[in-house]
């Protein structure tokens, strides 16, 4: 088995992202012994991402060989109870991209275009996310037709980790593989921010964010705040902020009061909120990654500095705090997650058929990216299973660390 640097666009800084991925090859993942097979973990949590090319892989082999990143889940990550429906994302954002497989519903059937008598599927139109279902501000449509400079503009649909943050804990893995995929010119990512960032992209490119860049490039003082924090994410995220609109970005919601009142929310139960912490613990490397999804949060958390600490006028909410207003929490998470989506730290994927991304899903933050043409036919199978463990935070140790960066 070998790895192999990704191969990154001229856009990336070469330093931030050069362990960020590897290509392997001279192993066939499916096929990996118990050893091989730790070797190829290892790899992953290392580099957070891991390309297979090449690879013929059925809906069963690729369920088979997510599980082996976690060989205690069973469902898919938004599936409860051990049902077959999608019941967990009906009324959410999330309906309408996913299409689970039945002969193996932990694998889900998404992409763009329309496909018949496919796995035991009769008949399927796939969706692929455009920026105006989800964004409060679109790119003019005249200019997606008919690009100034020619080239077609785009967005950032969603920057997310897979997870349903409600009653099922977030996947440790996803597995991606593209069966179709279309050939077209490069379009460009547009932030359109005021800050003129632009990002030239593939066509349909999956777009991968570090969370240990994220939280790697804070400052001190945002660093101490990330150690001692924790989100509370709403009941059923999802379909709480249906109606809700996204930053121009793709980097969580917009505040303007659209989100449905938690008593709106189908039967939910407290029990089944979830809270984590901000930073989770890379379980190989034991670097910190900073992991929140902006869309879903709802309040935030944040642990008094302990009293050995000493104080200094920098330290944000030093006596710790229970934030509460929906627009204070985006703006402080805006401002850290920000800076860690900068074109020069984005590695956007560029597509083959047969084609595996295995990746870290507690350890990068990713986005569906691009506009097809109405006939391009792009099929992809996606799997990650609802762990059975919460993501580890910080420890006392790290947390010591972060505030010495103070002195
Ligand atoms: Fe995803």
């Amino acid at each position: 088995m070998q790895l192999h640097p990704l191969p990154l666009p001229d856009s990336a800084d070469p330093l931030k992202l050069k362990n960020f991925g590897r290509e392997v090859t001279g192993i066939n993942p499916c096929l990996a012994s118990a050893d091989e097979f730790e070797q190829i973990e290892k790899a992953l949590y290392e580099y957070d991402a891991l390309l297979f090319r090449n690879l013929d892989l059925s809906p069963k082999q690729q369920h088979e060989l997510t599980k082996r990143f976690d060989p205690t889940a069973t469902t898919y990550a938004h599936l409860g109870g051990g049902v077959t429906k999608m019941q967990n994302i009906k009324g959410s954002i999330l309906s309408g991209y996913l299409n689970t497989i039945p002969n193996v519903p932990q694998v889900q059937l998404i992409g763009h275009g329309h496909l018949t008598d496919y796995h035991n599927i009769p008949d399927v139109t796939l969706k692929h996310g455009h920026h105006s279902a989800f964004h409060q501000t679109r790119i003019p449509p005249e200019e997606e037709q008919n690009p100034p400079n020619g080239v077609t503009p785009t967005r950032f649909f969603r920057w997310h980790m897979d997870a349903a943050l409600y009653d099922l804990e977030p996947p440790k893995v996803t597995t991606l593989y593209g069966i179709r995929v279309p050939q077209g010119p490069k379009q460009v990512v547009r932030y359109d921010d005021g800050t003129g960032d632009e990002l030239p992209v593939p066509l349909g490119t999956t777009a991968f964010v570090s969370g240990k860049t994220m939280f790697g490039m804070l400052p001190p003082d945002l660093k101490s705040f990330a150690v001692r924090a924790r989100a509370k994410y709403a009941p059923r995220p999802f379909a709480w902020i249906k109606d809700a609109k996204a930053m121009s970005t793709g980097l969580g919601i917009a505040t303007k009061g659209l989100e449905k009142n938690l008593d709106e929310l189908d039967d939910w139960d407290e029990e089944k909120v979830k809270t984590y912490p901000f930073l989770w613990k890379n379980r190989v490397t034991h670097n910190l990654h900073f992991m929140v999804h902006p869309c879903a949060v709802r309040e935030i958390f944040v642990d008094p500095l302990p009293a050995d600490v000493p104080r200094r006028d920098t330290h944000l909410y030093p006596d710790g705090a229970h934030l509460t207003d929906l627009d204070e929490v985006r703006t402080l998470l805006y401002r850290m997650q920000r800076p860690a989506i900068a074109p020069r730290l984005v590695y956007p994927h560029d597509w083959n058929e047969r084609d595996l991304m295995v990746f870290h899903n507690r350890g990068l933050m990713h986005s569906v990216v691009g506009l097809f043409r109405e006939d391009d036919l792009r099929v992809f199978h996606q799997c990650n299973l609802a762990a059975t463990d919460q993501p580890e935070g910080p420890n006392e140790e790290d947390r010591a660390g972060i505030y010495g960066l103070m002195d």
